[in-house]
């Protein structure tokens, strides 16, 4: 695996290949990451993977500073994986040479709902990023994860309204043995919180049961599931159905005409913020 840190290196290793396929990152990687370079092999080839924790995506009250920051152990596990062919790990001055005054701007019913209404600015930052490393890239496949569902909506959809020439492929989201969706952020989490974290999944689940078995207000539904986490010691800051298709509230007869749906939940645990989505 070739390492490089300029956008010049990684245009010399890629001059002239047509299948690149890519994988952004901020890094700290898990298996979950592993497995979207696993895809990404089977979409194309070579493989770029990026690891850059991007400032722009954090509020000035989040977790940039301490966010994990694991390169030697990162390159490791790419090595011993063998899919990445080139990983690039800029530093700031080299994704940011200038002040970044021109951002993307995200449509207000998918970029100020949810995460992006209890991170103000997230999706501007991740979208921004986003396009600047595909224009770094210029993949023909890009690999994200469904664990960040709304992040996954909002650069498809950003792609397609750029008409920029990349196919974004979606990965599930891969879990720990007890349900927990792998994350980079569960390394905050104390003994007794990683035991207790399942249960963000663990309510999702049981909101489709519930469902499923003939409870069809998703309202109650929400509020069930936040009841019982907050009762629990979380702090929920949304748990919400939505119609798959456009993340809006589902309406009319949107449940029983079985319009897909999805449940998207964010909730703090001590001081660790998680989220998660079961597809209803
Ligand atoms: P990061 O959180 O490092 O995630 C990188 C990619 O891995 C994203 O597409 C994310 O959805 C996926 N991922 C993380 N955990 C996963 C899991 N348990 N199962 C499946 N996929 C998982 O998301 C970002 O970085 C940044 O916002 C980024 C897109 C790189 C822009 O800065």
């Amino acid at each position: 695996m070739k390492v490089v840190h300029t956008i010049e290196e990684l245009r010399d290793q890629l001059r002239g290949q047509l299948r690149v396929s890519f994988v952004p990152t901020m890094g700290n990687l898990h298996e979950g990451h592993l497995a979207l370079m696993k895809l990404a092999r089977q979409h194309g080839d070579p493989v770029v993977a990026s690891i850059f924790v991007n400032r722009m995506q954090f509020g000035p009250n989040e977790d940039f500073d301490r966010y994990p920051r694991t390169l030697a152990a990162d390159i490791e596990k790419l090595e011993r994986d063998r899919n990445v062919y080139v990983l690039f790990a800029p530093d700031e001055k080299e994704m940011y040479p200038e002040q970044q005054s021109y951002r993307v701007q995200t449509p207000d019913g998918l970029g100020n709902a949810l995460e992006g209404e209890f991170r103000p600015g997230f999706f501007t930052g991740v979208s921004t990023v986003v396009l600047k490393l595909l224009s770094c890239v210029q993949p023909r496949v890009a690999v994200f994860g469904k664990k960040d569902y709304q992040q996954l909506m909002i650069v498809r959809a950003m792609c397609r309204q750029f008409q920029l020439p990349v196919e974004i492929v979606p990965h599930e989201t891969v879990r720990a043995s007890d349900g927990l969706a792998l994350s980079s952020r569960n390394m905050y989490l104390t003994e007794a919180e990683r035991a207790e974290a399942p249960q963000l999944y663990a309510e999702l689940q049981a909101l489709q049961a519930r469902l499923k078995s003939g409870d069809i207000d998703p309202a109650q539904l929400e509020h069930a599931a936040t009841a019982a986490l907050n009762g629990r010691g979380w702090d929920v800051d949304y748990i919400s159905v939505r119609r798959r298709s456009d993340l809006q509230v589902p309406v009319g007869d949107d449940v029983q005409a079985g319009t897909p749906l999805v449940a998207l939940a964010a909730a703090r645990l001590g001081a660790t913020r998680l989220i998660d989505n079961l597809e209803l």
